[in-house]
């Protein structure tokens, strides 16, 4: 099948999920997902352990086959134009794929080497100041914090520019403001025009960052809208009058401060003899 030209996938959402099935064996995990992304937006697909977040991930960065359904990515079937959409798409896993014996600069030059980017070096500034990792990035990986591994791992994930990225739990086992931080992220990149699908167990985060939500429960996509049209499935809230007790992520941030600049220092002071 030829693949379309460049103008066909400048139109329409940048993801279409239509009728996808998935099992493992006896285990029927998807059963008929439906889904778009609109271009340059942020869609958070919630679910539970197992759910099959990352199934729906797989099959999209064509890792995974499907064995019923189509989708579309950047235009490109994932089953025939599996070309087109590896060019299209960056995938960063539940894992950090990081290498912790270089530096935060070598592993961005490392990236963009393979990309065959011309001037990786400049690349790899460039990612780092975007991801505030300038300060660390001659440091080994090994001496980053959790939050400066995930910035990491994007940042790479963006040395090929792709129009499209797909985020497994970026924030999993993260603390508070290492999250905030890793959101402010990909808020800029939805902001710069990439279309950005993420998975998440955390009705927070999807609440900061996404344009839409879609719950995948039971194989299916139960409900899809925004935060306020998911909110309105709702009765409407019961007006009591109490006083409000800060929350626990308030007090955390209040605490140790949610600037996130002093991340690198915080690193820096406690992991450098
Ligand atoms: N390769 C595999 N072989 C067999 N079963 C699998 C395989 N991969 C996933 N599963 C099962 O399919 C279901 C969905 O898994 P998936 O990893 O997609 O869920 P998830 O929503 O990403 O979960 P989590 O929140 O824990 O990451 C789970 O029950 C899982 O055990
Ligand atoms: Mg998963």
């Amino acid at each position: 099948m030829s693949i379309p030209p460049a103008t066909d996938q400048a139109q329409g959402p940048a993801i279409q999920v239509q009728g996808l099935e998935k099992s493992y064996k006896e285990l029927r995990v998807l059963r008929g997902v439906d889904f778009d992304v609109a271009r340059g937006s942020i869609f958070a697909l919630l679910g539970s352990n197992g759910a099959g977040k990352t199934t729906v991930v797989k099959i999209l960065a064509t890792l995974l086959k499907a064995d019923a359904g189509t989708a579309r990515v950047n235009g490109f079937d994932v089953g025939t134009q599996a070309a087109g959409v590896r060019q299209s798409i960056s995938l960063t896993g539940q894992f950090a794929a990081v290498d912790e014996i270089l530096s935060g600069r070598e592993n961005l030059v490392l990236v963009a080497r393979l990309w065959h980017r011309k001037n990786p070096g400049k690349i790899a500034d460039d990612l780092l100041n975007r991801f505030s990792l300038t300060e660390a990035g001659s440091r080994r990986v090994a001496t980053y914090s959790g939050g400066m591994r995930r910035r990491l791992d994007i940042a790479m994930s963006l040395v090929g520019n792709p129009p499209v990225i797909f985020l497994d739990e970026p924030t999993t086992g993260l603390d508070p403001q290492a999250r905030i931080e890793v959101w402010q992220a990909v808020k800029q990149l939805a902001e710069g025009g990439t279309t950005v699908l993420l998975t998440t167990q955390y009705l927070d985060e999807a609440e900061q960052l996404a344009d839409r939500i879609a719950i995948l429960h039971q194989g299916r996509i139960i409900v899809n809208g925004t935060l306020a049209e998911l909110q309105q499935l709702l009765p409407p809230a019961k007006v009591e009058y109490v006083e409000k007790q800060p929350s626990l992520e308030d007090v955390f941030l209040a605490v140790v401060g949610d600037s996130g600049e002093d991340d690198h220092d915080r690193q820096t002071t406690s992991t450098e003899k």
